[in-house]
């Protein structure tokens, strides 16, 4: 794993942003894999700025999301569609006919297993995801794959842990429905991935990002799988990094790497 430690979430945006960037204007034809969650929006943003000043389209750019939620239409102003829509779509030159999440609002359970294998399929059919950004949950979860999910696990339904829905309550208005089901990506599809690139900000999840790096790969912490990803980035700030044991290892190896030309 690379482990990149920046001292402000800013610059953790700015390094993410940067690097989606690169890859929709070196590939033809991009294929991006995006989160929601509060880590990614200033990453979003720079994103913003920098299609509207003309440095970068992503007309050629298709995005598959981690994760949606179920029993809620993607019309929903909780919904991850509207999340996406809110924060990246409706700000950029992307076909929203080029951006995928979960088809999740059905309650119906064959039509979800359904909906996630075609979720599957259409990431397969547009060529793999060549970089997936993600966040991490306090509980180390990655997509909504809690502890205990399966590292083989593929795009399916996941209950929602208690501490997940606790986290995630200060998005919701008191007395709103907030629901406890998502399809996600599963642990195996994100590895999958050709580069992934997560983002963790703020001392709410150096515990995680602990567990994820130095702990030992196990369902227990999800994160943890990117161990076994060859080409896993983690960009964090000063936070984030507080409890890692080798921090000053990270820093002399990066520093290291640009010795390199
Ligand atoms: C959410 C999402 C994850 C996200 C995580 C952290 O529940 N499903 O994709 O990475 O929790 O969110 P935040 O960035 O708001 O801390």
């Amino acid at each position: 794993m690379r482990v990149i430690i920046l001292d402000t979430a800013n610059q953790v945006a700015q390094y993410a942003a940067d690097l989606l960037l690169e890859t929709v204007r070196k590939k033809s034809r991009p294929v991006l894999g995006l989160a929601t969650g509060s880590t990614p929006i200033s990453t979003y943003q720079q994103v913003i700025n920098a299609v509207q000043a003309g440095q970068a389209s992503f007309k050629n750019t298709t995005t598959f999301n981690l994760d949606e939620y179920i029993g809620i239409d993607d019309t929903h102003p909780q919904s991850y569609r509207h999340f996406m829509k809110h924060y990246l779509f409706n700000h950029i030159d992307i076909d929203l006919a080029n951006t995928h999440l979960p088809m999740a609002a059905s309650l119906d359970e064959t039509r979800l297993v359904e909906n996630a294998q075609d979720y599957e399929n259409a990431i397969q059919e547009a060529g793999g995801i060549d970089l997936q950004l993600l966040g991490i949950g306090e509980n180390g979860h990655i997509g909504f794959n809690e502890p205990t999910s399966s590292l083989r696990s593929r795009t399916r339904i996941k209950s929602l842990s208690e501490s997940t829905i606790e986290a995630n309550k200060r998005f919701f208005a008191d007395g709103e429905y907030q629901p406890h089901l998502a399809l996600t990506m599963g642990i195996e599809t994100i590895l999958e991935s050709k580069h992934v690139l997560l983002l963790a900000t703020g001392h709410k999840k150096a515990a995680a990002v602990k567990a994820m790096v130095e702990g030992p790969l196990t369902a227990m912490c999800p994160a943890s799988a990117l161990q076994q990803h060859a080409k896993a980035c983690l960009v964090l700030d000063q936070d984030a990094a507080a409890q890692l044991s080798l921090k000053d290892y990270y820093v002399w190896c990066e520093k290291q790497r640009q010795e390199l030309t």
